[in-house]
């Protein structure tokens, strides 16, 4: 397949890459949300799952009766759900026709650095890429996106995306139906020009993309029809840059039950929940016969989440189906660290380095033994950013010395670093060692991602740390 045209050209402002000459209406909510089916895998003789994908060019109606270039994994738009459960051996066949490289990378996921689909692991055009490993994280959200350094705000927006659902056996009895009553919601804002194309330049202003109509799980105007009393919502920040604040029209209070990498330990009840780019969070809802309701993005103060939007509008049936209570315990997580851990200090400024490095792919930044427990702190000396790491689960210590809400203290991957404040996490690393292989620290706004807000770190065997190379092969 050919590779897309070039967006329309755009007219920027300071803040976004601009370009919409498609104003949004105002949401009537006739289409019905779109559930990205679950993959299929083929189960070989030695028991691995093996789900494949193949990276497409498509056309997709979006706006009615207009056809968008979009990029899809096995569609023409976003990805399936692939669906896996702790204990599992995965192999994903990532197969690339498109005409330029990509990669594909697990956010979320605990797995050894060279699976892990980052700026290292490039699928050129033509060739099938097939990481395995073998599940062993707790119950979460994840997803799967591409990862090459410098196009990653590209491949995203024009659609490359899926979710990656991690069971654990013998949890919690949560909602479970999938598209019935554990639906996912992929949030993504967009621009499009008259002739039904995205446009706007994901690389331009200081944040790249802010779009001004939301599709979920790539459905426009979408309306979700409710069949039970309580569902839960699994949802992704999958946008370039937008921050959402999810709240419900009428103010109804939910439970969170997750964040990024799992459970939080007891559901905890709000009325808004945020997301920046790349995190993750489940809400448990509830609703009663025949009522309808918006769910709502709240506008805020930050630059990357200005104005008020709609996003779907959920249509109770006139009948329910019982469902059992919300359990009071969920799981026993700590994510501590121990005292005297080392502490790593990371200052963002601008938006295309980390503490005065833009990113260099064979440089490494930081050297982590296995299993290490540590407290990264993040100071943001100037607007809005987040913070992703790869490999790692991470809870959120403080923000400025102030305990994070209790909701946004769950176990995370991805953290919203406000402007002008410093955030605290207590870090978690995994035991795959491989000094040769880097993993990604990263601003998850991906204008800044791909203009080198990014670093690399290694993890290695626990008293090796001063005999790894700082340079990888390719440096000159
Ligand atoms: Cu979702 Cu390194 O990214
Ligand atoms: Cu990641
Ligand atoms: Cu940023």
């Amino acid at each position: 397949a050919a590779a897309l045209p070039a967006l329309a050209a755009a007219c920027g402002t300071d803040q976004d890459g601009g370009g919409s000459s498609v104003p949004p209406e105002k949401l009537t909510f006739n289409n019905r949300l779109r559930i990205p089916p679950l993959a299929q895998p083929k189960v070989q003789p030695d028991g691995i799952k093996r789900f494949d994908l193949t990276m497409r060019s498509g056309q997709t109606e979006i706006l009615p009766g207009k056809q968008t270039p979009t990029w899809g994994f096995n569609s023409g738009f976003l990805g399936p759900t692939i669906r896996a459960a702790r204990g599992d051996t995965v192999q994903l066949a990532v197969a690339n026709t498109l005409g330029e490289a990509s990669t594909v990378h697990w956010h979320g996921m605990r797995l050894p650095a060279r699976m892990d689909g980052g700026p290292h692991q490039p699928v050129e055009p033509g060739a099938t890429w097939s990481p395995r490993w073998t599940i062993d994280q707790p119950a979460a959200t994840s997803w799967y996106h591409p990862h090459p350094h410098g196009s990653t705000a590209m491949h995203v927006y024009r659609g490359l995306a899926g979710l990656f659902l991690l069971d654990e056996p013998g949890g919690p009895d949560l909602p479970h139906a999938y598209g019935v009553t554990d639906v996912p919601l992929i949030l993504q804002d967009k621009r499009f020009a008259a002739d039904g194309s995205f446009t706007g330049d994901p690389l331009k202003g200081t944040f790249g993309i802010l779009g001004d109509h939301v599709l979920v799980n790539g459905t426009y105007n979408p309306f979700f029809e409710v069949k039970a009393q309580r569902i839960r919502l699994r949802v992704l920040n999958g946008s370039n840059a937008r921050r959402y604040h999810l709240r419900f029209a009428d103010g109804r209070r939910f439970h969170v039950v997750a964040t990024d990498a799992g459970l939080v330990n007891a559901p905890v009840e709000v009325d808004t929940v945020s997301l920046t780019p790349g995190e993750r969070i489940e809400i448990v809802v509830g609703f009663a016969p025949g009522e309808q309701v918006v769910l709502t993005s709240v506008g805020g103060k930050a630059d990357i989440d200005e104005g008020d939007l709609d996003l779907i509008k959920f249509v109770a049936a006139a009948k329910l189906a019982a469902m059992p209570d919300l359990p009071a315990r969920l799981a026993d997580r700590h994510i501590d660290v121990p005292a005297g851990a080392r502490v790593r200090h990371f200052k963002l400024n601008g938006h295309d380095a980390i503490n005065g490095e833009s990113m260099d792919m064979t440089r490494i930044d930081e050297i982590v033994p296995a299993g290490a427990q540590e407290i990264w702190e993040i100071e943001n000396n100037v607007y809005a950013h987040n913070f992703h790491i790869h490999e790692v689960a991470f809870r959120v210590l403080d923000v400025d010395g102030k305990p994070p809400l209790a909701y946004a203290a769950g176990p995370k991957d991805t953290v919203y670093v406000p402007g002008k404040t410093t955030v605290r996490l207590a870090v978690q690393f995994g035991e795959h060692t491989d000094p040769g292989w880097p993993y990604m620290y990263h601003c998850h706004i991906l204008r800044h991602e791909d203009s080198g807000m990014m670093g690399q770190f290694v993890i290695v065997k626990p008293g090796t740390e001063q005999f790894v190379s700082r340079t990888l092969p390719g440096a000159e």
